[in-house]
């Protein structure tokens, strides 16, 4: 895990003053660019999963929109699981749970359909970065909403400093740790 987090780490590529002066921005995308490299994250991760959750199955991989999606659906084939997505306010049809969270310019909310996932379930949460935490912890408002276990989360990156992660649910583990200095600046 160490080796791939090192390869990827030096594919992110980053923008400073983006979105705002200031803020230096790593963008992951460069990742999905290369089949190797985004084969690579997907074993990461369930190397990590089959490793902290050994002898469990996953049911479910929730992934948050809009970077969750990017590979949440390919890390539940990994896992044969479902994925169900968590999307933002009014974009899902039927019957949905909705928690809200803040946000840098005020609130908004998320919501997952009632339906979605049996009460019972195994389920993984999953987003690209953990930075506050806000949105991670409304999502796992979401997930117990719908009587789920909620078994923990995975992120791409993470923004220590801002210690999102004491506001989390269940544990959380974040692939690219020990982040180059610049990814301590923002997000
Ligand atoms: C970003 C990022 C995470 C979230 C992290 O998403 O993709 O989902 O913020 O921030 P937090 O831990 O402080 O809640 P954003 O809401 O900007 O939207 P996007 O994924 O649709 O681009
Ligand atoms: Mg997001």
């Amino acid at each position: 895990i160490e080796e791939i987090s090192r390869e990827l780490k030096s594919a992110l590529h980053q923008y400073p003053n983006f979105p705002q002066e200031g803020i230096l921005f790593e963008d992951f995308l460069p990742i999905f660019r290369s089949p190797d490299l985004f084969n690579k994250m997907i074993i990461a991760f369930k190397l990590h999963i089959d490793e902290k959750f050994k002898g469990k199955t996953i049911d479910y991989v929730v992934g948050l929109e809009s970077r969750g999606f990017l590979f949440g659906p390919t890390l539940a084939l990994a896992l044969d699981a479902g994925f169900v997505p968590i999307r933002k306010k009014g974009k899902l049809p039927g019957k949905t749970f909705k928690a809200n969270f803040s946000k840098e310019y005020g609130e908004d909310y998320f919501e997952i359909q009632k339906e979605a996932i049996p009460d019972g379930s195994n389920v993984l949460v999953v987003d690209d970065i953990l930075a506050t935490g806000g949105s991670a912890e409304a999502a796992g408002r979401l997930v117990l909403a719908c009587d789920a276990n909620l078994m923990g989360f995975l992120f791409v990156m993470e923004l220590d400093f801002l210690n999102g992660r004491d506001k989390l649910q269940a544990s959380s583990f974040t692939l690219l740790r020990g982040q180059p200095e610049s990814l301590k600046e923002g997000k």
